[in-house]
């Protein structure tokens, strides 16, 4: 069983990244951030996206909202941030109060500052497997895990247990691609599949993305496996000083050692949605400068 390290590749990519970055002097990219409400999670989220911005020369302004906020404010918020041409990304933070229709809140974003990919522009360009497009950070994350562990995708069962906008549906809808991290066969599980352990037994690549802590145990998997975990979930622990702890959608230490590859949570999949929406953020930027040229 071999580790599909987040944190390594990740590290690897925001190098990568900065380099670019600092080649365009003093003109920087930046990213928006919004965040409606303290939802906990969702704050250490945004700061680890503003952290990560900073250290590899990336801009980023945080604009938080009462969790009262109208959905009409709240369009206006991003109407602002799509007409200034120095912000060239922008970002929603998920979940949003139940009040606000958050396809209308994505929809509204500008297609080309859309770096969360959940637009249904770019939701559509991806379909079309339009390089344009911008791909959500977590499937597109998980690809590139998959990519640089050397995984021949080609022809293999990947089974995504999660139907998300922000997840489930554009995995499945990657692995479907006519490329080289594609040309799977995909199946979609999620809460009203009838014996979800027959499918999930059956991949080679199993995704789970449900958002339950240890939901997919031994039993469940095939042996030698692919496991992403997708999960992050929050768990009482009193012996932490936060009094949580991180656990995945995926009971680990009984999964993995039936697995090939598994993403171990923290440092599997989260990591790679931060560095692929610094990458976003980059392919945002550089687009907008075949738009409006400097020079
Ligand atoms: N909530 C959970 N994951 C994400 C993400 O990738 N982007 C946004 N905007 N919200 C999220």
């Amino acid at each position: 069983m071999e580790i599909l390290d987040g944190n390594a590749v990740s590290s690897d990519l925001l190098n990568s990244l900065a380099d670019r970055v600092e080649t365009y002097g003093e003109d920087k990219p930046c990213v928006a951030f919004i965040r409606v409400g303290e939802d906990p999670a969702s704050i250490s989220y945004v700061r680890k996206k503003e952290k990560t911005a900073a250290r590899i020369g990336i801009q980023s302004r945080l604009k938080t909202f009462p969790e009262s906020i109208s959905q009409v404010a709240l369009l206006d918020e991003i109407s602002l941030l799509n007409s200034d041409s120095s912000v060239h990304g922008i970002l929603v933070q998920a979940p949003l109060p139940a009040h606000i229709d958050e396809c209308v809140i994505f929809n509204h974003v500008n297609p080309n500052k859309d770096v969360d990919g959940f637009n249904a522009k770019n939701l559509g360009l991806l379909c079309q497997e339009d390089e344009k497009a911008f791909v959500s950070c977590t499937p597109a994350g998980i690809i590139e895990l998959v990519k640089r562990a050397g995984v021949d995708t080609q022809g293999k069962h990947v089974v995504v247990i999660g139907r998300s906008l922000i997840v489930g549906k554009p995995v499945g809808m990657l692995f479907l691609q006519k490329k080289l991290t594609g040309n799977a066969t995909v199946t979609y599980c999620h809460s009203r599949t009838p014996d979800l352990a027959f499918h999930t037994k059956q991949a080679d690549i199993l995704v789970a993305a449900i958002g339950r802590p240890n939901f997919v145990t031994k039993p469940m998997i095939k042996s030698g496996a692919i496991i992403i975990d997708v999960g992050i979930n929050r768990i009482a622990d009193e012996t932490r000083k936060s009094g949580f702890r991180l656990v995945g959608d995926v009971a680990f230490n009984e999964v993995a050692p039936e697995a090939s590859f598994i993403t171990p949570v923290p440092g599997g999949v989260g990591p790679m949605t931060v560095a692929m929406l610094m990458s976003n953020t980059v392919k945002a930027y550089e687009q907008s400068l075949k738009k409006h040229p400097t020079q």
